[in-house]
């Protein structure tokens, strides 16, 4: 069964979520936030992504007020979180699958949540079935897998039907049928108009997943985009053509303006020409092929390009550590 629709006033595009600006922490020596500033929208799930300490779980302890920031503001429709009459009917979250009380059952653990928030048992049993536990519901929580309490902590945050979500690692622990249930299931909570923040620290994990990214590093954002416009543009004009006629073919692309280089003997790689392009050249010179196709990066490959300085700039620090240490 699906959760009721967000209703339609609450579904304006131009509305933040949550808006995050300027904010700053830090842990003793460690700046965790440097001027984190983004914001996240309905009717689409968000992709927080960064590195092991990036700042991910700091920014969204801060959004719900678990830790406060130095500098900065952070509103959730446009409210800080503390100021919110019912705050599970605004935004949902699971930022701790591992939260809970081991000896209590994890209906009891809904139902005491549930009536915290004047919410009745009927409401446990949907968010029950819309997370696939009904068949463990009745077990002790503390015996469940990482994988279960995923599952756990996103019905409990499900409980209030909120507009907003928001998961810190919620792949974390689950097996390859568990990824794909959780990625069908954030498309699907977007696809009904909710704002989905989910964080993760691999990119693949969101592959297929996420509609928008935001890339942070080191407190701070790096990419702020939609997955389509980074997939495009790390994919650039690139295009495998396969061809028997090989030094043909490399002449005649070459001539049309294409950087032409051959990656097996009947293979070769096309760039800076379109596919359509590609097709047009050969065609009019007769030069036979058999296979034309667009080179499309995965997600992987963008986040790669995209994070390729801060990494050089790592490798760089991290060869002068070493040859310090050597000396
Ligand atoms: N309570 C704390 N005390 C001291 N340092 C902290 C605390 N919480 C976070 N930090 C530091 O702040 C930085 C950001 O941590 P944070 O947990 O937000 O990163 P993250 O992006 O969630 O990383 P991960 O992918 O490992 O979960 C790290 O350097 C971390 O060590
Ligand atoms: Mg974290």
């Amino acid at each position: 069964m699906l959760i009721n629709p967000v209703p339609a006033d609450q579904l304006t595009a131009d509305r933040a979520a949550i808006e995050v600006d300027g904010l700053h922490k830090r842990f003793g020596s460690t700046q965790a936030l440097d001027g984190m500033t983004f914001s996240v929208r309905y009717g689409q799930v968000t992709g927080f992504v960064g590195p092991n300490g990036a700042g991910k779980s700091t920014t969204m302890r801060v959004i719900l007020g678990l830790d406060s920031a130095d500098q900065g503001t952070a509103l959730i429709e446009g409210q800080p979180y503390w100021s919110l009459r019912h705050p599970l009917t605004h935004v949902g979250s699971l930022l701790d699958a591992s939260s809970l009380q081991p000896s209590r059952t994890a209906r009891n653990h809904l139902l005491w949540l549930a009536h915290s928030q004047g919410l009745g048992s009927r409401r446990v049993d949907e968010v029950v079935e819309q997370a696939g536990l009904e068949s463990v519901i009745r077990r002790p929580a503390g015996g469940f897998s990482l994988g279960m309490r995923q599952r756990l902590g996103i019905a409990a945050a499900l409980l209030g039907d909120p507009p907003i979500l928001m998961l810190d690692e919620p792949f974390n622990g689950m097996d390859p049928e568990g990824i794909v249930w959780m990625r069908g299931f954030l498309r699907s909570l977007g696809g009904q108009g909710r704002a989905v923040f989910v964080s993760s620290h691999l990119m693949s994990e969101l592959e297929d997943t996420a509609d928008h990214l935001v890339v942070i590093g080191r407190g701070k954002v790096i990419a702020d985009t939609s997955v389509k416009d980074l997939i495009a543009a790390a994919s650039g004009d690139r295009v495998e053509l396969r061809t028997s006629a090989l030094a043909e073919a490399m002449k005649v692309l070459a001539d049309a303006g294409a950087k032409v280089t051959a990656t097996a003997p009947d293979v070769l790689l096309v760039t800076g020409l379109s596919a359509e392009r590609t097709v047009a050249a050969l065609s009019a010179n007769h030069v036979t092929f058999a296979e034309v196709t667009t080179h499309r990066a995965t997600l992987e490959e963008a986040y790669m390009e995209l994070t390729r300085d801060a990494v050089e700039f790592r490798a760089a620090r991290a060869a002068q550590a070493a040859g310090g240490t050597a000396r």
